[in-house]
């Protein structure tokens, strides 16, 4: 393999630079040509490609966000946009591909690598860590971290004027950041979507609060939880609690996404890079490099995108026993 392309997809991470600079720089390295393609699927169509070099990467591993930019394609999914992509790399020469991104862009990557037969390997990028096939995802550690520095601060505040918060992270489908986040900030619940929390439980959790003298609490809400929202949430609550619970909602939205990636990500993202580069020298094609007990492996995107990860459920056991 001559001639390669590295590209960002999906909702950014922090972390995604960390690893398109391993990429970069592991391909000269081995001595492999790498163009970066902008924009993931919609540049690939557009043809909205780069040669990259070693410097293209100087200075970029402690960045936040994605040198590449990133993308959801909507013409990638037809036929036609899958052509236009094809006919780009094939006047570029470029022989395969390591796609940065999460569920969607590995969906991608299959249907296309089934057609054009471009091997391509995926390095997980996605703050939700709802990768199969990986223990972490690039971002998911910073995000947990920033979501942690605004719980630790609200908490402050919740104290001092004895309210309850609702506090909403991100995961549309996925708890990780969730858990995670209400563990180390000492949450009084944690609603995610893989498990129904009734409203009557979280009435139940802080009037338990209330008879031990809590003064205030927080709860920190999933965006995919099925009760809803953290505020339509906090507006089912009011109705069933004292009438004078001084309720509060904060929704930390995309902040979650930005800022500079924490040591755990850059290392993360710089492994999964190399990773994903050297499994597409030694002949992988349609997996993702994952990292699993601290090993290099390698998941068919099949199984990343079909097979789900679950949540450990023992630790929304720990977060009850933890906040009696
Ligand atoms: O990609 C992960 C994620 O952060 C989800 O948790 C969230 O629902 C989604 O992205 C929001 O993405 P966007 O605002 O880019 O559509």
């Amino acid at each position: 393999m001559k001639r390669i392309g590295v590209f960002t997809s999906g909702g950014d991470a922090p972390g995604m630079n960390a690893c398109i600079r391993a990429v970069v720089r592991g391909a000269c390295y081995h001595g492999i040509e790498v163009f970066g393609i902008r924009r993931g699927y919609s540049g690939m169509i557009a043809g909205d490609v780069y040669k990259m070099e070693s410097h293209s990467v100087s200075n970029i591993v402690q960045r936040g966000g994605t040198i590449l930019k990133s993308a959801r394609s909507k013409e990638f999914m037809t036929p036609e946009g899958r052509r236009k992509a094809y006919d780009n790399l094939q006047s570029l020469g470029i022989e395969g591909l390591i796609a940065i991104g999460g569920n969607g862009t590995f969906t991608g990557a299959m249907i296309f690598g089934n057609e054009y037969g471009i091997p391509t390997v995926g390095a997980p990028g996605t703050i939700d860590n709802d990768l199969y096939g990986t223990d972490y995802t690039i971002g998911f550690d910073t995000a947990v971290n920033t979501a942690l520095d605004a719980i630790d601060r609200i908490r402050d505040t919740a104290s001092s004027h004895d309210r309850i918060f609702f506090i909403e992270v991100m995961g549309r489908d996925s708890g990780y950041i969730a858990i995670q986040s209400g563990i180390a900030g000492g949450a009084e619940l944690v609603m995610v979507p893989e498990v129904l929390t009734p409203i009557s439980q979280v009435v139940d959790t802080l009037k338990q609060g209330w008879s031990r003298s809590k003064s205030s609490s927080i709860i920190i809400v999933a965006e995919g939880d099925e009760e809803g929202s953290a505020q339509e949430v906090a507006d089912k609550i009011k109705v069933q609690v004292d009438e004078n619970a001084d309720i509060r909602v904060t929704t930390l939205g995309h902040t979650q996404r930005g800022g500079t990636p924490s040591a755990y990500d850059r290392i993360l993202a710089s492994r999964l890079g190399l990773g994903a580069l050297e499994g597409l020298i030694a002949g992988q094609k349609n997996v993702m490099a994952g990292i699993i007990n601290n090993e290099l492996v390698y998941t068919p995107f099949e199984d990343t995108i079909r097979l789900p990860k679950p949540i450990n459920e023992d630790l929304l056991r720990m977060v009850k026993i933890l906040s009696v």
